[in-house]
């Protein structure tokens, strides 16, 4: 990414209480489900109607049946409403910023506005910087025939 990218990036993000989001994170991330981990996650975000919504990770003792934060991101987003994120936080239990792992960055592809901004360590990207050329709802309408490639 260009500097010049960046800096536009931040600044589609001027609108977002970035402050508020990290906040709801951070306090999300206490009620995350951690025995095995020890590492709490805590996630939120604004959708596209204005609604502010949250999560946090849930672990199983089968390790690999673990749900990420963005995990119960994405339900609280379906059972509140539905809609598309616009902008989204994770913090680890420091409340520092954390990356999506690379299936949650698919998750939060499905369900990204166009241009999600996502405040990350190395500050605000939007979710096709993240996961670029992702493969997404998109690409199975363009398969369909529904859209054009
Ligand atoms: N984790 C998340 O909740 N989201 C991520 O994007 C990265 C990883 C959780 C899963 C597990 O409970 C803990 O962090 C350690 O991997």
């Amino acid at each position: 990414m260009t500097d010049q990218t960046a800096t536009e990036a931040a600044a589609r993000g001027a609108d977002i209480d970035w402050a508020g989001l990290h906040e709801l994170a951070v306090e999300a991330a206490t009620h995350a489900y951690v025995p095995y981990s020890k590492f709490p996650v805590g996630v939120a975000a604004v959708v596209d109607d204005g609604r502010i919504i949250s999560g946090a990770n849930v672990e199983n003792a089968s390790y690999g049946l673990t749900l990420c934060a963005e995990c119960s991101l994405v339900s609280a987003l379906h059972m509140t409403g539905g809609g598309k994120l616009t902008a989204f936080v994770c913090v680890d239990g420091n409340g520092d910023a954390l990356m999506p792992c690379g299936r949650c960055r698919q998750l939060l592809f499905e369900h990204s506005a166009e241009g999600m901004l996502l405040a990350t360590v190395s500050g605000i990207r939007t979710i096709d910087e993240v996961i670029p050329d992702a493969f997404g709802p998109r690409t199975l309408a363009v398969y369909r025939g529904e859209e054009q490639a």
